[in-house]
């Protein structure tokens, strides 16, 4: 009896001290994704021992680089990948299981044919041809377009919770997984017909557009569900409860950011998961009180892609897509975008306007979306944003990535406040409405920065006074200690305070 007391006591003990050393944390986007998430997981990456991601879905493009310079793009797979972590991908997440399977080998051949492990939870919202088709429909009939990925996640979500549409574990029952497909594509049959008849009348939306039996769909899962690794599919709720308990770290890599999360973005201009910090324990099924570290990671300069409000935006957004896509030469690396670069960078350093921001910032750092190749609109560092972006996530902490993009520049502008109808709004107050946040006007003041380049740089007492003072700023505004700094690409160009 004694002897159960003791067990009991220390059970307990251990927890309370795992929860008190940051346990389980989460890594969540600040901004409207692209922040550079998948670079900190990849960072801190190494003082974890399993990785997860709970919520969004091939929508993701999440960027790393392994010690010997080889990129990882990393769409469903935590980054935790490149260390060859445990992976687990949490039942948040909009499963593709083409995607993924495609993603798997990509990885298992930069890793070396080393085959990652992986886990992949039963209650996953499965893909099927019918959302794309429905994601394709929604977007041609709308006017104001989201500019989404077009990986159908809005259509996933939708009708998950219409309660239609098969889940990964339905792979291993294809009678159940052919009930669901085929309810699913009744479900939508109108609609496929409407499409086949614009299609039949010319409509050149509809030229490419074909519909697949539910019998055709269920052989295509079924095959590719046998190339899935051996018994991956599992309940990873008890299987990461079981690890926890067992005294293992445990990193949950958050998709997407604040902006694009369903509910606390910038709606109807978002993605449609939950990808603030509460997401991590609905994707998961872990309790929140053991999420007891959050950290949001914000970049030096935000960006955007699709559509949306974006208050401090540097210039127009169709102005500098066309000017990506016609100088897509520039934004790839190589010394061909030196002299560009310097041009430009003396233009800023003389009083450049937004316009010359845009291009020369764009290029540096090669702003081109991970999943879709888009290029990105940035804007000047938006601390209203953040500090409302700390207040949805509960963020403990902050990560501010791309710090290096900064140096040798003279100054920059730092978004302080909104003003909306002529009053400044109070700190971490959003307009509701995406459409009312779009007639913010954002106020500037000029931060200096620093001449020094800074790449590379891993010691906080390296950086000059100024991008120390540019960091410290930026914590006070957000109330929120910044302990970790990105200063370049690669897994060791970062700072841990
Ligand atoms: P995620 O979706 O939040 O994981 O971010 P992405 O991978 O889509 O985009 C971030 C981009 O910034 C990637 O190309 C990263 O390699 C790059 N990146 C991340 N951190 C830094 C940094 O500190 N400095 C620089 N220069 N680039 C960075
Ligand atoms: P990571 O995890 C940047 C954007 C799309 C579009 C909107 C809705 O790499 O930061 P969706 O396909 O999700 O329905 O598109 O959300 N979007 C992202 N933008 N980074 C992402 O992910 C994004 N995921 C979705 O561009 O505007
Ligand atoms: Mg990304």
């Amino acid at each position: 009896m004694k002897k159960s007391w003791a067990i009991r006591f220390w059970l307990i003990l251990r927890s309370i001290c795992n929860i008190w050393r940051g346990q389980v944390m989460v890594v969540v986007g600040a901004y409207w994704g692209d922040e550079g998430k998948g670079k900190v997981v990849d960072g801190i990456g190494r003082l974890y021992d399993i990785i997860v991601r709970f919520g969004g879905g091939a929508n993701a493009g999440h960027t790393v680089f392994t010690p010997d310079g080889r990129k990882v793009v990393c769409h469903l797979i935590p980054c935790g990948v490149a260390w060859g972590k445990t992976c687990v991908i949490g039942r948040g997440v909009l499963f593709s299981l083409s995607s993924f399977l495609k993603e798997y080998l990509d990885i298992a051949m930069v890793l070396g044919g080393v085959m990652p492990v992986i886990y992949i939870d039963t209650g996953c919202t499965l893909f099927t041809p019918y959302h794309r088709l429905f994601e394709f429909w929604g977007e041609t009939l709308r006017n104001g377009k989201i500019g989404t990925t077009g990986r159908a996640i809005g259509a996933l979500a939708a009708f998950d919770k219409l309660r239609y549409g098969p889940k990964v574990g339905d792979l291993f029952s294809p009678l159940r997984l052919e009930e669901r497909v085929t309810e699913l594509y009744c479900l939508l049959l109108p609609i496929f017909e409407e499409m086949l008849e614009r299609k039949e009348k010319g409509d050149e939306d509809f030229k490419d557009v074909v519909i697949p039996t539910p019998q055709e769909v269920v052989a295509q899962l079924l095959l590719e569900a046998q190339n899935l690794p051996k018994d991956c599919v599992i309940d990873t709720r008890s299987f990461l409860l079981k690890q926890i308990a067992l005294g293992k770290k445990i990193l949950l890599e958050g998709a997407q950011a604040a902006g694009l999360d369903s509910k606390w973005g910038t709606w109807p201009f978002v993605s449609a998961g939950d990808s603030v910090a509460v997401g991590a324990s609905l994707g998961t099924g872990l309790p929140m009180y053991l999420i007891t570290r959050i950290m949001m990671v914000g970049k030096a300069l935000p960006s955007r892609v699709g559509s949306g409000p974006f208050p401090s935006e540097m210039w127009d957004r169709d102005l500098m897509i066309a000017f990506g896509e016609e100088h897509m030469h520039l934004f790839s690396p190589g010394r061909r975008r030196d002299g560009f670069l310097a041009g430009l960078r003396e233009q800023i350093n003389m009083g450049g306007n937004n316009e010359v921001h845009a291009k020369y910032f764009g290029v540096l750092g090669l702003e081109l979306g991970a999943s879709t190749s888009r290029v990105r609109s940035l804007g000047f560092s938006d601390l209203p944003w953040l500090r409302y972006s700390a207040e949805v996530n509960g963020a403990t902490e902050m990560a501010l990535t791309r710090l290096d993009m900064l140096s040798g520049i003279g100054s920059i502008k730092v978004a302080v406040s909104y003003k909306y109808n002529g009053e400044i709004f109070p700190p971490g107050q959003m307009p509701v409405s995406a459409f009312d946040l779009d007639k913010v006007e954002a106020v500037y003041e000029d931060w200096p920065c620093w001449e020094e380049d800074i790449s590379g740089i891993s010691k906080w007492r390296d950086l000059p006074r100024e991008a120390r003072a540019f960091i410290k700023r930026i914590e006070a505004a957000v109330g929120v200690p910044i302990t970790v700094i990105g200063t370049g690409p690669g897994r060791e160009a970062l700072i841990r305070r």
